[in-house]
């Protein structure tokens, strides 16, 4: 009882805490927001480099909901200098999804160098530098989040990458490495200084990896207090659409970039669209609809990946798509035991009588861009 009134206590100071945060807020105004030739018009949103999520299936289905900007997952430069299949394939992009973004990451000047290059040959609106992924691996060599304790030598990677492309080089990074470091002021100035077109900022540090509250008072810092002029993107729990609301007016950012809250919710694109013009949330997708895009999602992604990894990889979807619906979890339960796509394909379509026509929109992936040499092995060391 006595650990409860207190929990309750220290929530409630919480929230006066974020209230008096925001008290003197004036909503903001947006303008038209570019990132160098690209005009993204008013409160854009933007689809998150999500790691085997954000693959060209997903990407091309928060493109149908309204997505005004899509990114690859990250790619390492290091697979993309030595060619590796796994890296060279998330090169794939498609006329459909433009304007697209692919994002590299490695802390290796030279070899980042490279892979810009590479990445620059396929074609995509902007080339993303990943100075933001926490996981131990990346940031252990200088990659991702990792480049935050040495602000020269990210000053130096984003010089490289910026040299060797022929188009908008935009940066996405976390607000510093931990409490003690936060550096995202002289970051932002440091990389407008060094010719990067806009920057997207996830409101955490490394130290927070995903956990606590983003600190959406920092993007009010930068976008008020950093000087800036180039569009800030604003990152971290805008998880429905009343929280990328609130994002734009508190913050004042140029542009809302969705991660988590569009994983098996494509809609969330349309929702929001709705919502911040007419202040209202549409009806959700009908069950129908929802089965027919998880069909979709699921029959592409076995396209992608070949069938056994896109029905095993298409398992981490079905939370989200099926939530809120009577009987979700048996639904569930039942994809999740089928390994063929086929079998998922036959357990979703005959789950509800009601679904019995649903039928798949597209079947298969459009052709990647084409005209271009995707990647090709550096010289070799002498
Ligand atoms: C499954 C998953 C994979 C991610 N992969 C990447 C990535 O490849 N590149 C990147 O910059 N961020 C990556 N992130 C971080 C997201 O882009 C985003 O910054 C983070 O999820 C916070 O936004 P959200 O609260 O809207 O989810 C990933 C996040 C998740 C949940």
């Amino acid at each position: 009882m006595i650990l409860k009134l207190f929990i309750n206590q220290k929530r409630e100071t919480r929230n006066q805490k974020r209230t008096d945060d925001y008290q003197s807020c004036v909503p903001f105004t947006q303008d038209q927001m570019t990132i160098g030739p690209i005009d993204f018009g008013e409160l854009p949103l933007f689809l998150a480099p999500m790691e085997d999520v954000s693959d060209p299936p997903f990407r091309l289905l928060c493109k149908r909901y309204g997505a005004d900007m899509l990114y690859t997952e990250f790619i390492s430069s290091g697979g993309l200098v030595h060619d590796a299949k796994n890296s060279v394939m998330k090169l794939d992009i498609y006329e459909q999804e433009r304007p697209v973004g692919i994002q590299i990451f490695g802390g290796e000047i030279d070899q980042v160098r490279e892979a810009a290059k590479i990445v620059d040959e396929v074609g995509p609106d902007v080339i993303d530098i990943n100075f933001g992924c926490p996981v131990k691996k990346v940031v252990c060599k200088d990659g991702g989040a990792g480049i935050l304790r040495n602000l020269p030598k990210m000053q130096a990677i984003t010089a490289a990458v910026i040299e060797e492309s022929t188009r908008p080089v935009t940066v996405k990074t976390r607000l510093g490495w931990d409490d003690q470091t936060i550096q995202i002021m002289e970051v932002a100035r440091m990389l407008e200084d060094t010719g990067v077109k806009s920057l997207a900022v996830h409101a955490r540090t490394r130290s927070q990896m995903y956990k606590g509250e983003a600190r959406w008072q920092w993007l009010r810092k930068i976008k008020e207090k950093s000087g800036i002029t180039i569009p800030l993107i604003g990152n971290g729990d805008a998880t429905s659409p009343e929280r990328v609301k609130d994002m734009f007016d508190q913050t004042g950012v140029d542009a809302v970039m969705i991660g988590r809250g569009a994983i098996g919710n494509p809609w969330i694109f349309r929702d929001t669209k709705v919502f911040l013009e007419t202040g209202e949330i549409p009806p959700p997708p009908t069950w129908e609809e929802r089965l027919q895009v998880v069909a979709e999602h699921l029959t592409l992604k076995c396209e992608w990946l070949g069938e056994r990894t896109g029905v095993l990889e298409m398992r981490r979807m079905y939370g989200g798509y099926f939530k809120g619906f009577r009987n979700a979890s048996s639904l569930r339960m039942a994809v999740i035991e089928k390994k063929t796509l086929d079998e998922v394909l036959e357990v979703l379509l005959n789950f509800d009588e009601k679904a019995a026509n649903v039928r798949i929109a597209v079947s298969s992936l459009p052709t990647p861009i084409k005209g271009v040499k995707k990647a090709t092995l550096p010289a070799a060391v002498s």
